[in-house]
């Protein structure tokens, strides 16, 4: 068994790891609202105020700091007053972009900010760019948090709700380089500056940034938007196994091959965020722009026979796997990277929770972030640790890194306002354990525990057989004084605690 040697110095104090890193995003598609998060009071699923109680104590449970809200490409087609007011006078309409179904808008701004003060977490509201006006999001952000006198609280009030709510984050429009109406970067950017203008209410305004790496529309938004009006620039780029859109890969038939070919393709997430840096830092070098990965995950071909305008995928251990590397890049970019919503919370593509009728199942990757979710708001740490490369690189290649990559072992360390340590760390491997050799100068720790996800590569949570898989105890591990011993095996993500 191969030796790795790994360093944490924890005098180096990188950033602090942002709790909304954590974050979440649901969108009115499939079963993600409906079925998923509401279910209605009438419902014979137990619920609080129709959503269901279940659903509820699972995203409390791992802490869920924000949910992004009402889409995706569903918000440039949401007007917001349809979704207020009595439900049996809420205006039905189609949800275009996802299975043409009827949308009844039963759950709207008033569900949306119950069920975030319900589960405990910051709102982050998605305005509608690309078919609504400038007035619609200005009067909709006023409904939601203006305590003063005026026709949008007057509205809000009789609608049932006296107190504004907190919404921290507004997202001013989404993908509006595609389905958010296929605008340039120049033409978005005058757009935004517009709503910037008009949208009062709101802690924080996040801009509509590239699509994966594109770096000439962060460049041009950085160029033409100054610091002091957005505090974040969003970025989408989701995982797909055989990198094409029209067959995907399936979410639980496939080889070893493609589950390679999959870690390798979301390690692309370093070189995005190496470069979108980059740019940022050209124009903001004091980090006052939050880069906000508000979608990412993986994406396959639908289960077969649900609707496809539906994105309902399964998850497995390569997803967990998946979940843990990107989770560890975001915690080490953490001085620019400010947010990340997995896409999306339950029943579509990366989601954490699946629900049919009144079973609910979690997710190797809820696993994942229930073993990550110590590192919200502590700080990152410097760690290092020497790796293996799983892609055979081609010699005519140079530099290796510009090409595809994938290191075995994916790792992050934080330290905690109490002073414990929290390490996660994964094996990509499919055959190799590994053994690490950490060492803390200068370390008094006087106990570590640690659990460990591991599974078959395309091993399942199903409604039958839901702790399939599942964290459990690990006693793979030993501290004595500056020194942490780890055996890593094969396909695993392990979170331990130093105290
Ligand atoms: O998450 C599904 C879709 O992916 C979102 O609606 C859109 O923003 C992205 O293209």
């Amino acid at each position: 068994m191969a030796t790795l040697k790994m360093t944490i110095d924890q005098t180096n104090r990188i950033s602090k790891i942002n709790k909304e890193i954590y974050g979440h995003f649901a969108e009115h598609l499939g079963r993600c609202i409906y079925g998923g998060i509401y279910v209605g009071e009438d419902s014979p699923i137990p619920n609080i105020k129709g959503f269901r109680k279940d659903v509820v104590e699972a995203l409390k449970a791992i802490k869920v700091p924000v949910v992004r809200w009402p889409g995706g490409c569903f918000a440039d087609t949401y007007h917001w007053r349809d979704g207020i007011g009595p439900k049996e006078t809420r205006r039905k309409i189609v949800n275009v972009n996802w299975g043409g179904v009827t949308e009844d808008n039963s759950f709207g701004t008033h569900e949306f900010l119950d069920f975030c003060e319900l589960i405990g977490c910051e709102a982050y509201v998605s305005l509608n760019v690309g078919s609504g006006t400038v007035q619609e999001a200005s009067e909709w952000v006023e409904y939601m948090t203006s305590s003063n006198e005026s026709p949008m609280t007057e509205l809000r009030k009789k609608n049932g709700r006296e107190e504004p709510w907190k919404v921290k984050y507004v997202g001013i429009g989404n993908e509006n380089w595609g389905c958010g109406g296929n605008m340039t970067a120049e033409y978005y950017s005058s757009l935004y500056k517009q709503f910037h203008s008009f949208v009062r209410g709101a802690e924080q305004q996040i801009a509509c940034g590239p699509n994966g790496n594109d770096c000439n529309w962060t460049e041009t938004l950085m160029k033409n938007i100054h610091p002091g009006q957005m505090r974040g620039l969003s970025l989408h780029n989701y995982t797909i196994p055989t990198n094409q859109w029209h067959r995907k890969g399936d979410s639980v038939n496939f080889d070893e091959k493609e589950y390679y070919d999959t870690l390798a393709h979301t390690w692309h997430m370093e070189r995005i965020l190496k470069d979108q840096k980059g740019i940022m830092q050209r124009y903001d070098d004091r980090k006052f722009i939050g880069l906000i990965v508000d979608e990412w995950g993986i994406w396959t071909d639908v289960i077969e026979g649900t609707n496809p305008g539906f994105l309902y995928q399964q998850n497995s251990m390569r997803d967990a796997i998946l979940a843990s590397i990107n989770l560890n890049l975001f915690n080490e970019n953490s001085d620019r990277v400010k947010m990340a919503n997995i896409a999306q919370m339950i029943n579509v593509l990366q989601s954490v929770l699946l629900t049919e009728g009144e079973k609910m199942v979690k997710t190797p990757t809820y696993h994942v972030f229930d073993m990550y979710k110590e590192h919200m708001e502590a700080t990152l740490v410097y760690s290092n640790c020497e790796n293996v490369e799983l892609m055979p690189q081609p010699e005519h290649r140079f530099p290796p890194r510009d090409t595809e990559h994938l290191p075995a072992v994916s790792q992050s360390v934080s330290v905690d306002g109490e002073g414990k340590m929290h390490i996660t760390i994964s094996n990509a491997s499919l055959d190799q354990d590994f053994d690490i050799d950490c060492v803390i100068p200068r370390a008094e720790f006087k106990s570590a525990s640690a659990r460990i996800l591991t599974a078959k590569f395309n091993a399942i949570n199903t409604f039958d057989d839901p702790d399939a898989v599942s964290p459990k105890a690990y006693d793979g591990i030993k501290l004595d004084g500056e020194k942490l011993a780890i055996r890593l095996p094969a396909c695993s993500v392990i979170s331990i605690e130093l105290c």
